[in-house]
This record gives C-alpha cells, structure tokens and sequence, in this order.
C-alpha cells in the first residue's frame, strides 16, 4: 500500500512516499480502507520535533527528552504518523462485534498514529474507548476527518469553561481547527461569543456564531475587549498579541481563562461520541480550508507549518 514515512524529525521534506506492506488485522482488529485523513498542528510537532536547547528551561529539556521517549529516539517509532481518519472498514478480525464490512467511519488513532497511509488496523481496545464510530452519510469523508482533531480538543477545552447561556466568551484564534468547532460549541451553548482573528477571516468566524469579532492586527483592537466569564485561548503559547497579552486582564471576578496549552489532553473516548452528536445535529460544522492528495503531504505540511490555516487542512488518500 502507499504510505507517507517520517525517515526523521525536520523539515515537511522528512516526508516520503513510500510502498509498505498492506496491514493484516488480527482477531481482535478491525482493518480500514482510508479515504481522508488531515494535517493537524499536532502532526506538525511530531514531524518537526526538536530538543529544546535552552538550558535555563531545564523542565522543558525534561519534557522533550520524556516525548523522545514516547515517540522514537531520532525519527517516530512508528514511521507512518498522522492522528484521524475517515474511511470503510475492509475487513474485521474475529473477535470484533461493534463493526462490520462496509461500514463507514471516522475517528482518532491516538498515539499509535498510522492515519499518512491507505490502510490502518485499529484494536478492540481503541475501539471500545470511542475513538472510531460510524460516520453519517451526508457528511463527506473528507469533513469527518477534517472535524476530529479540532472537534475534539475544542470539546475537551469548552467544558472547563461550564458554559451557560447568556454567558460572555471569548476565542482567543477563532480561525484555527479548535478554534472554529469552540466558537460554534459555544454558541451552542447559547453564549454570547467574541471571535479574536485577523480581518480576512471576520466574516467566517461570525458566520460560525460569533456576535462580535476583534481583529489582532489592528493596533487599537485592545480598546474592543469588554468582560468576560471564559476565554479559550486556542491557538496555544507560540501564537500571541497585544490583544492576547491583555486577554487575562478582561475577566469577570468569577471569570476562567484556559490556554490549550494548559495541559495535554489526551483524546478521550466521550468526546468524539457527543461531538458526532452535535454534528448530526446539525450544531457542529467542519470548516476546511484546503485540500491536497497524499503524494503532495510534504505542500500540505509545508502549508500548515505556516500557522495560519483557516480550520482544518485534509488529504484525500
Ligand atoms: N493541550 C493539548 O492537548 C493540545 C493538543 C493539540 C494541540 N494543542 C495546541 O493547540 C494549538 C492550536 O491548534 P490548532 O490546530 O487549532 O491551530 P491551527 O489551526 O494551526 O491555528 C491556525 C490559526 O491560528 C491563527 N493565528 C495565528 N497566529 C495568531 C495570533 N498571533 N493570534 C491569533 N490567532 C492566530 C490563524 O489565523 P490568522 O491567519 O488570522 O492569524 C489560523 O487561523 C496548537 O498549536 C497546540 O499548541 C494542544
């Protein structure tokens, strides 16, 4: 089958277009045939990963020599990275009861990564933690695969905010992957939501439920924050502005501010059931931004590196 191996942690060119052997599932796995994958910020830390060289952060040395040790000394243990997919399950082993040939579905690898491929074995284990459920037929898998990572985290993320209607919430890069599924959840939730973005993207990031957005470029924006019971920042520490730096300073006296930096979430089962939820409900929408076949993940991971995608950046296999 075709696959993209990571042959070393650097540049988007450490990815190859390689030909490896076709995955045969055991018993107690299921083999999907995948039509979609996405490249997630996350995959681009993984390609990219570095040691942080600066001794005066020792916790962060620790920190990366700790997920050297997780993920592969010099180069992914696994060499075939990326974390969702979407697609139809070829084949099951025989112990598998929840799926069965031909059905369609979508979900999240964890940290046995595989999805830069044609095919992927997923086990009875990560099954039955949620992370793989049947796609409904009027989403395409292009968008199911483009919705899960940023779904899912923004899920995650929103509900430290306990967010009721009437409420005043902020999404500091309301434009990215999380940041596009966290202002529609909480909208949702029928909050009253500030998008943070830069100008080209205002109207998307209102079309999503935004009342307001505040463009970060803008030398004045600061003079549009009001108060706010929660804020989000979802575009993480790398990402700032004066208007991020002033966020922590807008909250009301019982106000929470959560960075998506906060902690490492690891992608939990709950989440992608109450996400499929919402999307077939029709409260969740996925916003892609661009597409590329698998041959060309190298533009695609070139392109995320950028840090300005808009939502989510998907490869057709
Ligand atoms: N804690 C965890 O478990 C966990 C897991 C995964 C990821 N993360 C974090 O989540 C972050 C976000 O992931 P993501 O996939 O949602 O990001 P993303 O889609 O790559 O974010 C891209 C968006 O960020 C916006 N942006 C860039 N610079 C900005 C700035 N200075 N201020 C405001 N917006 C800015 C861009 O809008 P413009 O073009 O308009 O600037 C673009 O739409 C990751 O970088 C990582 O740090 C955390």
């Amino acid at each position: 089958m075709k696959a993209i191996k990571c042959t070393k942690y650097g540049p988007p060119e450490v990815l190859q277009l390689s030909e490896v052997e076709k995955p045969i599932p055991k018993n107690n796995e299921v083999l999907i045939k995948i039509h979609a994958t996405a490249v997630t910020a996350s995959d681009c830390v993984i390609r990219g990963f570095e040691m942080p060289g600066n001794p005066s952060f020792p916790k962060k040395q620790i920190m990366g020599l700790m997920m050297r040790l997780f993920l592969g000394f010099s180069k992914p243990r696994n060499p075939i990275i990326g974390l969702v997919l979407s697609g139809e399950i070829e084949s099951v082993g025989k112990d598998i009861k929840q799926f069965k040939k031909g059905d369609q579905v979508y979900g999240f690898t964890g940290s046995t990564f595989g999805t830069y491929a044609e095919y992927k074995c997923m086990s009875n284990k990560e099954i039955k933690n949620g992370s793989l459920v049947i796609k409904p037929d009027y989403i395409s898998h292009e968008e199911a695969a483009a919705i899960v990572y940023g779904g899912v985290l923004a899920m995650y993320f929103m509900k430290q905010g306990n967010i009721q209607s009437g409420k005043k919430v902020l999404i500091y890069g309301a434009s990215g992957a999380i940041g596009t599924t966290a202002v529609q959840l909480a909208r949702y939730h029928g909050a009253d939501v500030t998008g943070v973005c830069s100008s080209s993207n205002g109207e998307l990031v209102k079309s999503l439920g935004a009342s307001k957005v505040i463009d970060y470029t803008k030398a004045d924006a600061i003079d549009e924050l009001e108060l706010y019971d929660f804020i989000l920042d979802a575009v993480g520490e790398k990402k700032s502005s004066k208007v991020k730096t002033q966020c922590k300073k807008v909250l009301n006296s019982q106000g929470k501010y959560v960075s998506v930096d906060d902690n490492f979430h690891k992608l939990g089962p709950d989440d992608l059931l109450q996400l499929k939820k919402l999307i077939e409900a029709g409260h969740i929408k996925t916003v892609i931004d661009r597409q590329y076949p698998l041959e060309q993940i190298v533009e695609a991971h070139k392109y995320v590196d950028k840090g300005h995608k808009i939502g989510n950046v998907v490869i057709a296999v």
